[in-house]
């Protein structure tokens, strides 16, 4: 397996988590929020993003799986749990890659059950062609086309997660 295209480069990132900060901004005005975080995979893009937001804001984390190489299992695993209590705040579910939907849907509904005043979804990455579940995402980077990709977070076997770019990971021909 190699690395081979890239697909945004650190500069295409940042100028996107900018413009996604900036929708958070205007929308949240007034508003206090609590920024969720799905580990591992949304670590450097939930870091880079909370840089930006300008509105009082707590945050917490959900260590969350549902993969193994490059298959989803179909089944989530939580190895970590929100720490901060939800109820009545408006939480935003910060999200690396939204594939089958199979994750965030499980996680969504999961919080959903605790009463938040609200519950919106930001993920980077959106493979639209492989959705399962419908899940509402609120604020959005890019649609990718079907194919694994690595780097800013993403992993294949938990490497590569500290390329500062996404490039799409290959099958060795
Ligand atoms: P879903 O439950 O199928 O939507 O999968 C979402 C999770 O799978 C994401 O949080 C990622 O961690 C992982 N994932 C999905 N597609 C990729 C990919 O192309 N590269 C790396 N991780 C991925
Ligand atoms: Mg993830």
């Amino acid at each position: 397996m190699v690395v081979g295209k890239v697909l945004f480069s650190p500069e295409d990132i940042q100028n996107k988590v900018m413009e996604l900060a900036d929708e958070i901004n205007r929308d949240y005005r007034g508003s206090e929020l609590v920024a969720i975080g799905i580990l591992k995979g949304a670590f450097m893009f939930f870091s880079d993003l909370v840089k930006h937001i300008k509105i009082p804001l707590t945050i917490d984390f959900i260590i969350a799986s549902s993969y193994i190489k490059t298959d989803t299992t179909g089944e989530v695993k939580i190895y970590y749990d929100l720490r901060e209590d939800i109820t009545n705040r408006d939480v935003l579910l910060i999200e690396d890659i939204v594939d089958t939907g199979i994750t965030l849907n499980f996680l969504r509904e999961r919080l959903l059950s605790r009463a938040p005043r609200s519950l919106k979804i930001c993920a980077l990455l959106d493979k639209k062609d492989r959705r399962v579940v419908d899940v509402p995402i609120d604020y959005k980077g890019f649609e990718i086309p079907n194919e694994y990709v690595v780097g800013y977070g993403l992993d294949f076997d938990d490497q590569y997660r500290n390329l500062p770019y996404i490039a799409i990971f290959k099958k060795k021909v």
